[in-house]
């Protein structure tokens, strides 16, 4: 890049406005062997099979889709946990896809991910504030008598009792081990959050106190989260954007509210018309859509679209020979059967 004046204007402008994180046309496929030894069937599972998109500073991006279409290999290729097959992954501009963990440490700190399962991702036999205060340590954020202190300070950011630190995660109920989760991750000072079902494990209840935490920090702290639920329900109030996932791909990507209002992809009306409606009168009148059999095998290559089988507007000519792609500006589908 041309280190000319006005290319360093031009870039000082535009800080704001540049993605802290993009994902182009990530691939993960993972080999698998089955069969006899006579006879065997080697083949891949396409759990990721070209997901594209920009997480904008201080945006929230849901992605959802049924269990098994994706969304935790996005993560986890995304955090470097898994090796891509293909695409590229850039986080503040700079290439993270395919280093080692001893060049993806500088990174490290800044890309951290909250997971589903609170409890089997906090270690049993460390207290609350060896948990939170182990990141710091490592990163060389705090040491000594201020690590306790800061440790403290994050706990009382997410809603913990500083008191409890040195008590372990067994003695925590699931939204307070949610919030210690939390804390560790906060705990680097990052810029991007890869939340991957961090509510579905909790009682409703508390599901909401988790989100409303979540938003509240990154107002406070300008974070950025790729947030993954499987259901659209959760992600509405959170959300600035909607990826919506099917097979290991993005099929539908919009602004929250065009995605809610005026859903373009057949598979994203389906998952819309499962959320019941609060007023019983609309309840009982509306349409709902049926989504007819279970998501299909991803070790099947598709012709056509991968939809096709379970799409209610099936156009058989077109659908089942050629796949469609991502189309439109700011409201995407994948579907032939709906403009732009
Ligand atoms: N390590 C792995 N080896 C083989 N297949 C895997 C592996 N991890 C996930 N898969 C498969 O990839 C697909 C997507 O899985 P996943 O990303 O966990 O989906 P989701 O999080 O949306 O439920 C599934 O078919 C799953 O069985
Ligand atoms: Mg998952």
């Amino acid at each position: 890049m041309s280190e000319s004046p006005s290319t360093q204007v031009y870039e000082a402008s535009t800080v704001e406005t540049s993605p802290v994180l993009s994902v182009r046309n990530l691939k993960v496929h993972f080999p698998f062997k089955r069969g006899s030894m006579f006879k065997p069937d080697n083949g891949f599972v396409r759990a990721v099979d070209g997901v594209s998109f920009d997480l904008m500073p201080g945006e929230t991006l849901g992605l959802v889709g049924e269990s098994g279409c994706g969304k935790s290999t996005t993560a986890k290729a995304i955090l470097n946990l898994v090796k891509p097959t293909s695409g590229e992954i850039y986080l503040n501009g700079k290439r993270i896809d395919g280093l080692s963990p001893s060049q993806m440490r500088p990174h490290r700190a800044d890309l951290q991910m909250i997971f589903q399962d609170p409890f089997a991702s906090l270690n049993p036999r460390m207290t609350v504030g060896s948990i939170i205060g182990e990141p710091m340590k490592i990163f060389n954020l705090a040491s000594g008598s201020d690590l306790k202190l800061e440790v403290m300070r994050m706990m009382d950011v997410v809603g913990l009792n500083p008191r409890y630190i040195n008590r372990y995660p067994h003695e925590f109920s699931g939204g307070q081990r949610q919030r210690i989760g939390i804390a560790r991750a906060l705990a680097v000072r990052p810029k991007v959050i890869i939340c991957d079902e961090p509510v579905s494990a909790l009682d409703v209840s508390i599901q909401a106190q988790v989100v409303n935490l979540l938003m509240d920090l990154q107002q406070k702290l300008g974070l950025s989260y790729v947030f993954i639920a499987h259901d659209l329900s959760v992600i509405r109030h959170l959300s600035h954007r909607v990826g919506v996932m099917y097979l290991g791909r993005i099929v539908e990507l919009a602004k929250s509210e065009d995605l809610y209002r005026t859903p373009k992809h057949p598979y994203t009306q389906a998952l819309l018309s499962a959320i019941p409606v609060p007023d019983p009168d609309i309840e009982r009148k509306r349409q709902r859509i049926m989504l007819e059999g279970e998501v299909p095998s991803p070790d099947i290559v598709y012709q056509g679209c991968p939809f096709a089988d379970r799409c209610s507007i099936v156009d058989d000519k077109l659908c089942r020979h050629t796949a469609p792609t991502l189309e439109g500006d700011d409201h995407q589908a994948s579907c032939f059967k709906v403009d732009g």
